[in-house]
């Protein structure tokens, strides 16, 4: 397995405040991974730490297996590991179209581009040229993945993608994300929505007040307990 993304003894915070203690996790390519956790367990964070946002205090961040001096906002999509922040992010002032094309403000060589996300996601294309944020919230989601995708990632990473969302919109999200694994794009899914984990990953790491707790296969997992590790 070829490692995209790895964590070996993570310590990282904001500030004086330690938020991860000691994590190791690693995902390969192609592979479809889940992060659970209940709020505020620091899911974010591990986030929030390869992108430079929540500082590294120890322990390493591996980019496609090479260690990471300096972890800046642009040095992840450049290594092909894309995010979709939680809340989704969709910039205001800008149309659907404008907001997709941010995504490829940094991107690697690869098959996707205006055409492709407006295949995936036909509703961006008939509202290209209306604001983002005037679309639904699935919509933004949907816009949020594309934007993603613009950049040719290797790896995309989904932060709480089904917040907010109605069941419906969760089961084309599952689609749309089974898709994408399918064709070749590793996936990590940070989710409390049990029903989309089970439909999505086949692996996991559990994370409980910043340190991982558990994890394998989620064939393994039984539904009481992966309820357990996500329970609000
Ligand atoms: N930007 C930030 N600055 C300071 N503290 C933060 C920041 N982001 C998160 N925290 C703190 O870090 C801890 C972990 O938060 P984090 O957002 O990683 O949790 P989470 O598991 O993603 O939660 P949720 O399920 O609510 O999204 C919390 O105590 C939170 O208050
Ligand atoms: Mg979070």
């Amino acid at each position: 397995m070829s490692e995209l993304l790895g964590f070996r003894a993570v310590e990282a915070g904001y500030g004086e405040a330690r938020v991860l203690h000691g994590i190791d996790l690693a995902v390969g390519e192609n592979e479809r991974v889940a992060i659970l956790g209940r709020n505020g367990v620091g899911k974010s964070t591990v986030v929030n730490t390869f992108l430079g946002v929540a500082r590294l205090r120890a322990g390493e961040v591996r980019f496609r297996g090479a260690p990471q001096r300096s972890l800046q906002h642009f040095t992840a999509a450049r290594a092909g590991v894309a995010v979709v922040l939680q809340g989704r992010h969709i910039i205001p002032n800008l149309t659907v179209r404008e907001n997709l094309l941010l995504g490829a403000a940094v991107r690697r060589p690869g098959a996707w581009n205006l055409e492709g996300v407006f295949e995936l996601f036909p509703v961006l294309r008939e509202r290209a040229d209306t604001p983002g944020t005037a679309l639904s919230g699935g919509q933004q989601q949907m816009l949020a993945i594309g934007r993603a995708l613009m950049a040719n990632p290797a790896l995309l990473v989904l932060d709480e993608p089904s917040e907010g969302l109605a069941p419906v919109i969760v089961d084309e999200l599952a689609v749309v994300l089974r898709r994408l694994a399918d064709g070749g794009t590793g996936l990590l899914l940070i989710e409390q929505n049990f029903g989309l984990v089970r439909r999505v990953a086949e692996r996991y790491y559990a994370l409980s007040k910043g340190q991982i707790v558990d994890q394998g296969r989620l064939a393994d997992l039984s539904l009481a307990k992966l309820k357990e590790h996500v329970a609000v």
